[in-house]
């Protein structure tokens, strides 16, 4: 790219996704349908919306999502029936994916069950303040990578495209320091004590030197995501992370992304004929998230 075009791109992506512009003006619309439709959220729901605008991220489990209902095994059972097509399917040899890159939406698969439940949009429709769109959802094992270097999202980055964010993950494996974590440095989105450094970067982002962020990161101020199967978090990758670094161990786990409509990558999922009939029978907020 000749460095004139280059320039022109960053300048739009720096305008667009500048916080006055992104939140008063290219997000009035979702923001308006949420505050003309806000939720009743439940304590949990609360909990978990407070603690993603304190920090920017915060654990649950489904257990404590779904109370009685088992999800841990059904979601298990479901992924090991999908376990021998799986297969890397990108340039990131070590990621085996579950399903294709853009599957088609089945809402009999029990990982779409979730997500579109209306307690789940309704958290991250929470902590975005507007109305999202669920832009992808991958099942994705991690298989270790010995001693090799790691790669982009293995080390430090914010997710460069979007103001804020809500990322849901679903630990389907335990993950301890071994199988590649998820780690994050709570208060680092925008606003908060970490928001300044090392600014988002779009489009492609910004990867700061391990070293540079230890220096200017207090370690007691980066949380190390370990869990047991079961685990959920709900996260702003906006804010600095890094995972997936599994050393010896793989790590299986599912992901969300609930995103402001803004977001302009294509939408990583296509949908079945006859869609827009079957979702008339959804919640306005839940079809919204999913309506192409
Ligand atoms: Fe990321």
């Amino acid at each position: 790219m000749s460095s004139i075009i280059k320039s022109l791109v960053y300048t739009r992506f720096a305008i667009r996704t500048s916080w006055p512009i992104w939140w008063n003006i290219l997000n009035r619309t979702p923001r308006a349908l949420f505050a003309k439709n806000t939720p009743i959220l439940d304590d949990t729901q609360r909990r978990l919306v407070e603690g993603l605008k304190k920090d920017g991220i915060v654990a649950t489990t489904l257990d404590e999502l779904f109370p009685g209902q088992h999800m841990l095994a059904t979601l298990q059972a479901y992924a090991k029936s999908l376990e021998p097509n799986a297969k890397s399917r990108t340039k990131k040899l070590f990621l085996k994916h579950y399903w294709d890159i853009t599957p088609q939406l089945d809402l009999n698969n029990p990982f779409i069950a979730i997500i579109i439940n209306k307690r789940i949009v309704d958290i991250a429709n929470s902590y975005m303040e507007m109305w999202t769109k669920l832009k992808y959802y991958t099942l994705i094992e991690t298989t270790p990578v010995g001693g090799e270097d790691a790669v982009q999202s293995q080390r430090w980055h914010r997710d460069p495209e979007e103001k804020r964010m809500c990322k849901m993950f679903i630990y389907l494996t335990d993950v301890d320091e071994e199988s590649g974590p998820f780690i994050y440095t709570p208060q680092s989105v925008y606003g908060k004590k970490y928001g300044h450094l090392f600014p988002q970067r779009p489009p492609e982002g910004i990867y700061p030197p391990e070293e540079a962020v230890s220096r200017a990161i207090p370690k007691e101020d980066v949380r190390v995501f370990t869990g047991k199967a079961g685990t959920v978090l709900f996260c702003d990758t906006t804010g600095i992370h890094r995972g997936g670094y599994a050393r010896s161990k793989p790590r299986l786990m599912f992901t969300a992304f609930f995103s402001a409509p803004t977001f302009s990558e294509p939408t990583r999922y296509t949908h079945p004929q006859g869609f827009a009939k079957t979702a008339e029978s959804l919640d306005p907020a839940v079809r919204y998230t999913l309506e192409p």
